[in-house]
């Protein structure tokens, strides 16, 4: 396995650090209505996930959701951070679980986005092996036909189109074919025997991880509050930052520090 290495990311706000991890193939920038809305109630810390991003990487081999986790506690080490809030959309969201199962004494709080606990069916990954080796051969375009447009829901604007796209293209096609071969050997995540406060917020228009799903997840984790997003899809905290944001923060503000 490879070593884990610092993360660059983007940083607002001040007092107790939540850590924002983004999905694929995405960067940092999908945060950009969060890092302005939260940082009154937190140091917002919005991360680059490795080959995303300004996050630049010699070689692609070995990505893993551990190998992702483990980064973001070396950033957090990094920066003298020992306990976070720990938020993750869709992939994101699977490098939370695995944080959980590997650095949970670092964790406050978790937010899981738009995401889902189980491990890809064999169908699934055969999927991912397929779409590997196309974006390997033809760069990032068959995710701008296949992905880009089941992201959102019903009548997205342009400009929300228009920045998603624009965070497709700048992430390297080794980079996005890596991601895919980590999210297929992803494990199952059992989200019952996490113990700190969770909120799960969803998507009622996602696409690609249906709500009801969501709903049942998080109904396995103790201690979660599920917020479902009107006017959205597999990007709410972009699409409806205007709902996530006040959830998030009255979540945060019962966590405490
Ligand atoms: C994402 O948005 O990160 C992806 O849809 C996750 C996945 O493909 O499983």
């Amino acid at each position: 396995m490879s070593d884990p290495m610092v993360l660059t990311y983007e940083e607002r706000g001040g007092g107790p650090a939540l850590v924002l991890i983004h999905g694929f193939p995405l960067n940092s920038s999908m945060w950009i209505e969060q890092l302005k809305g939260l940082a009154k109630v937190r140091t917002v810390i919005a991360v680059n996930l490795r080959g995303h991003g300004y996050t630049q990487v010699d070689s692609a081999d070995g990505f893993s959701m551990d190998l992702f986790a483990d980064d973001v506690a070396a950033t957090l080490d990094d920066i003298g951070v020992d306990k976070a809030d720990i938020c993750g959309l869709s992939m994101g969201g699977y490098v939370a679980m695995a944080f959980w199962r590997r650095h949970k004494d670092k964790v406050r709080s978790m937010i899981f986005a738009d995401t889902k606990p189980e491990a890809d069916s064999d169908e699934a990954k055969a999927g991912r092996e397929k779409t590997a080796a196309a974006v390997r051969e033809q760069g990032i375009q068959p995710l701008v036909d296949g992905v880009l447009p089941k992201m959102f829901g019903p009548n997205p604007s342009e400009e929300l189109v228009a920045a998603t796209r624009a965070m497709f293209e700048s992430t390297p096609p080794e980079v996005a074919a890596a991601d895919l071969l980590a999210m297929r050997d992803r494990p199952d995540s059992d989200l019952s025997v996490i113990d700190v406060p969770c909120l799960w917020i969803h998507g009622e228009g996602d696409q690609i991880m249906p709500i009801d799903a969501a709903r049942t997840a998080a109904g396995t984790i103790p201690d979660c509050t599920f917020v479902a997003v009107p006017d959205a899809g597999h990007m709410s905290p972009l699409e409806n930052p205007g709902v996530v944001i006040p959830a998030m923060t009255e979540f945060l503000q019962k966590v405490g520090k």
